[in-house]
């Protein structure tokens, strides 16, 4: 597969996106956006029957990869982790002869049910965002890959719908300035 380092992948792991509020503003923000893809992984594999080449040629020929999910239990929702097993294969993503994904980006956006303070030490959930994402940092760098500061949207279901908007904005912006760095190779 011949790699590319232009254009947006958005792969969404939303197992109930019918009643997503902050999945669907920011999916609808992200879609105003040039050049953007949209990978839906529950709507295309409800039965995780994941179409692997599909699924390679996607990421092969996309720059930016991001990876849209609520947070479930500290994690991503399952069809995301399972997409990753049977998709970012020794040989594509990783290893010798691989290097399918050397010097794209990948971008984690995920909402979160609680408030951004409750994501440290004092807090409820006593890690930060950026600590339960660290499996995602460390497989984006064993593939070559750049590492963008997550983009969290934060205690969902306590915002009202304006609030919403306006950080779906913010996650379009976010978009649009990586999307341009990855075109011009710088970070
Ligand atoms: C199974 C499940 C697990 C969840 N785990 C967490 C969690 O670990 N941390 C958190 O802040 N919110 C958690 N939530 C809340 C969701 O992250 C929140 O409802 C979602 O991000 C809102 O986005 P949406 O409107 O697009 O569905 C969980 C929700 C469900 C259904």
């Amino acid at each position: 597969l011949s790699g590319t380092n232009t254009g947006i992948l958005l792969v969404l792991a939303h197992p109930a996106f019918e009643r997503a509020r902050a999945n669907a503003a920011m999916l609808d923000a992200a879609r105003t956006l040039d050049g953007v893809a949209i990978d839906d992984l529950y709507e295309l594999y409800p039965d995780f029957a994941i179409d692997v080449r599909r699924e390679q040629e996607l990421l092969a020929t996309h720059g930016l990869i991001v990876l849209q999910f609520p947070l479930y239990w500290y994690s991503a929702p399952a069809l995301l982790k399972e997409w990753l097993d049977l998709v970012w294969l020794h040989g594509f993503a990783y290893g010798e002869t691989a290097g399918a994904l050397r010097g794209k980006t990948l971008l984690c956006a995920v909402s979160t049910g609680a408030q951004a303070q409750s994501y440290d030490r004092s807090g409820l959930h006593r890690y930060t965002i950026a600590e339960f994402l660290r499996p995602f940092e460390q497989t984006a760098r064993l593939c070559d890959m750049r590492w963008a500061e997550p983009f969290v949207l934060h205690g969902a279901a306590l915002l009202d719908d304006a609030a919403l908007r306006g950080e779906a904005l913010r996650y379009a912006a976010r978009l649009r300035d990586l999307s341009s760095s990855c075109q011009d190779g710088s970070r």
